[in-house]
């Protein structure tokens, strides 16, 4: 399952880099020495990037956490991750001390897209790169590279999934949820969502139980983003599952019996899926529920294996770790990291690249999940 993350070329490019960096060479210095290879595995080098993720209380980045660390020390590099609580004051707090720090390069996950505006701003006064981490900082120039999913396909492979199991069936009520407007990723997995599901609103086969405004824009398949953010106003989850969950239940007491049944639920993550999914449990008028999700967090995967969630899309985390560090010594040499396309963010096309999800299920959660060695079937319970 380990993928080696570092060649033995990058490892002496590192180490130069880190020797430049040291030496307080200038923010443009290339690399000029190069040790032997494996010099770093004293844990002692450092290496000149700096980490912002923006909680420890989803497993999605303290699982980020971890495989960069692991990716780093095997390597024999030290890297500093610091994490933003939610908060973008602590944020731009966390760059600013890595700035003071020298780093020379900062991957950066922001709280709020628009907000981590400042702190790349102040990362590129200060002579650094900005990698923007999975989400998109907006409305600044001073991002340098994104690195992300392929957030489209998450959104529409969710859809998709509701849109299989709906079948030829019409008028089957349907429940939608987005992740915080403050997240530009949010609007990016809504549209993916809306790209497939508005057709079968149009046809009948969905009825939208709870979203006004998505129901008004029902006729239209490309929605700008003022429409996409009236929709997500309506039913953001905030990405926190006590959110999520007193929003469902206000959407369950609004709802009539017969707008209840079978249901389906468009869930934009794991760890608001398993509260949205607890509280449609609980409810005597919905006989069913299909419900998505994203992420493959540990306890959503035990919740499909027990049936109490539906999917979940696997983003497989190693594979953004791998592309971010590449990116980072792309940068630290710099060189433009190789890309695929780019992504508007109010200001610039930021050059990025962008990883392929996987749909999984009960039927696949073994090979995709526990053969591939991803998890260890060994923490699960009742595994197929
Ligand atoms: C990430 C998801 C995550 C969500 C909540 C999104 O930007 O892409 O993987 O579940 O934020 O943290």
């Amino acid at each position: 399952m380990r993928r080696k993350f570092f060649s033995l070329a990058t490892l002496v490019v590192l180490a130069s880099l880190f020797l430049a960096a040291c030496g307080q060479a200038a923010p443009t210095a290339a690399p000029t020495a190069a040790p032997a290879a494996g010099s770093g595995s004293s844990g002692s080098t450092a290496l000149a990037v700096g980490i912002v993720l923006p909680t420890k209380d989803e497993t999605r980045w303290t699982q980020d956490e971890a495989r960069f660390k692991d990716a780093l020390t095997k390597a024999g590099y030290q890297v500093e991750i610091l994490f933003s609580e939610k908060d973008s004051a602590k944020e731009k707090a966390n760059v600013e001390s890595l700035l003071t720090k020298g780093v020379k390069v900062i991957i950066i996950t922001p709280v709020d897209g628009t907000a981590a505006a400042a702190s790349a701003n102040a990362a590129r006064a200060a002579g650094a790169k900005v990698i923007s981490y999975d989400r998109l900082i907006r409305e600044t120039e001073a991002v340098d590279y994104y690195v992300t999913f392929d957030s489209i396909a998450v959104g529409a492979q969710q859809a998709q999934y509701l849109v299989d199991k709906a079948g030829d069936k019409k008028g089957n009520p349907l429940y939608i949820y987005a992740g915080a407007a403050t997240d530009n990723n949010a609007f990016i997995f809504f549209e993916g969502a809306w790209g497939v599901l508005q057709p079968k609103v149009a046809d009948g086969t969905f009825v939208i139980k709870n979203s006004s405004e998505a129901t008004a824009l029902a006729s239209k398949a490309t929605l700008t983003r003022d429409e996409q953010a009236k929709i997500i106003s309506q039913i953001t989850t905030d990405w926190a599952p006590a959110t999520a969950k007193t929003l469902a239940e206000s959407n369950l007491t609004t709802a009539t019996a017969a707008d209840k049944g079978d249901v389906f639920v468009l869930a934009p993550n794991d760890d608001t899926a398993r509260a949205i999914g607890d509280t449609f449990a609980a409810d005597k008028d919905v006989t069913s529920f299909v419900i998505t999700g994203q992420d493959a967090a540990p306890a959503s995967v035990q919740y499909i294996i027990d049936g109490k969630q539906s999917m979940t899309v696997f983003k497989d985390v190693r594979t953004l770790v791998d592309d971010a560090i590449k990116a980072a010594v792309a940068l630290l040499k710099n060189e433009p990291p190789a890309s695929k396309g780019s992504y508007n963010n109010g200001k610039i096309d930021v050059p990025a690249i962008q990883s392929p999800v996987i749909s999984v299920d009960q039927a696949n959660v073994k090979a995709a999940l526990f053969e591939s060695g991803y998890y260890n079937a060994a923490d699960y319970k009742n595994v197929p």
